[in-house]
């Protein structure tokens, strides 16, 4: 661009400021930090790559993909597989986004919006505050207790007073790692007069199970994602409810947002959906082992997770940000939370890798507190 300065004194400064509104100027960019050359465990990927089978039926079926027609705007293929394998039937139904981000930007467009509340507990996964920034809604963060358990008194009072269009809990929380207490979800449910988003993001590292609640109350919706199990970069989000719920929602979806590409791997990836469990299995006892190593070096609290990752809070004058740049250092890049909340003061988030990741990542850690050289 020749100049940023046009003849009547408007400068491209000045057009961003005069068009771009005040909220959106204000804040930061979702930040993704970058990886290369590093063990990245920092944004709870599965570490294992795609399994044979899933690969070959890639390679064999992407050429034969119609690229030169929109995709098929309900997935049916997809629909089909994920109705069998989590046992969705009339009432209920099912809303796919482009990742559950895009969910969770289609239920504030729908719901939310101008003179709207959404609401969460904080610490919780941003995009929650971001979107409602985006589509002008209010957003309301209810405190965490410090052992990250639901204030409930306060989270009431929050509903009562605010009366929230929408309610985000995910369970397990990220960036935590706990479960919330299901008779809190309960009372939350059961006052809320809006819609309770159930968030399991996590559900293939925990034993809970909240989909049947999505059922069982007619304000709540339950959010998964494959992109935990190890389909991240397919961008691929579900939302279960009640088909009059999603007959709403499905209408501020954009028509094609799951592309063909993604609807063809995710249909073999469900066919192998066993590998990707057995996966998901390995990372559970990979966190343990990791847990307890953890533990064992004393460098402050570790929180008990029940997701892919493990939160730890460092004590004894260490910095987070020191230990997090000495890692990175180190070729192990976690995700430093230390300012991104004052409940998260001085801390990690180490997301479970492969039994070898996990090693030089304790490996690194042991180095950034100064334990080793
Ligand atoms: C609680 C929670 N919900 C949703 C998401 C977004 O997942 P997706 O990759 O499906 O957009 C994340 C990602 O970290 C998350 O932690």
């Amino acid at each position: 661009m020749a100049s940023t300065e046009n003849k009547d004194g408007t400068g491209l400064a000045k057009r961003i400021e005069t068009w771009v509104r005040p909220a959106i100027r204000e804040i930061g960019a979702y930040h993704v930090a970058d990886a290369t050359g590093l063990i990245k465990l920092d944004a709870m990927e599965n570490p294992y790559g795609l399994p044979d089978a899933v690969r070959r039926g890639l390679i064999e079926g992407l050429g034969d993909v119609a690229v030169n027609r929109y995709p098929d705007p309900e997935a049916a293929g997809v629909r089909k597989s994920l109705a069998e394998l989590y046992g969705v039937h009339s009432p209920m139904d099912m809303l796919f986004g482009n990742g559950s981000d895009e969910l969770i930007q289609i239920l504030a467009l729908a719901v939310g919006g101008p003179g709207r509340v959404i609401l969460s507990v904080e610490p919780a996964f941003v995009m929650y505050r971001m979107i409602a920034t985006f589509t002008q809604s209010e957003y309301v963060g209810v405190p965490l207790k410090s052992d990250f358990s639901i204030d409930l008194d306060a989270t009431l009072a929050a509903i009562e007073q605010h009366q929230p269009a929408l309610i985000f809990l995910a369970q397990p929380n990220n960036p935590t790692g706990n479960l919330f207490d299901e008779a809190a979800l309960k009372a939350i449910v059961e006052t809320a007069q809006g819609l309770v988003i159930l968030d399991e993001a996590y559900t293939a590292f925990t034993d809970s199970d909240c989909l049947a609640w999505a059922s069982q109350y007619e304000n709540v919706l339950v959010m998964r994602t494959l992109s935990k199990v190890g389909l991240a970069g397919l961008r691929f989000g579900m939302l279960f409810g009640h088909r009059d719920w999603i007959v709403q929602l499905n209408k501020v979806r954009m028509p094609y947002n799951i592309n063909c590409m993604t609807q063809l791997a995710i249909e073999l990836a469900l066919e192998n959906y066993l590998v990707f469990s057995a996966q998901c299995q390995q990372l559970r006892e990979a966190r343990t082992t990791l847990f307890n190593a953890l533990v064992s070096m004393d460098i402050g609290t570790v929180y008990p997770s029940e997701a892919n990752f493990i939160l730890v809070r460092l004590a004894g004058g260490l910095s987070a940000p020191r230990v997090h740049q000495r890692m990175k250092a180190a070729g192990v890049l976690i995700k430093n939370l230390h300012g991104a909340h004052p409940l998260l003061e001085n801390c990690l988030r180490l997301t479970v890798g492969k039994p070898e990741e996990n090693q030089r990542m304790l490996h690194a850690l042991q180095q950034g507190v100064g334990l080793t050289d």
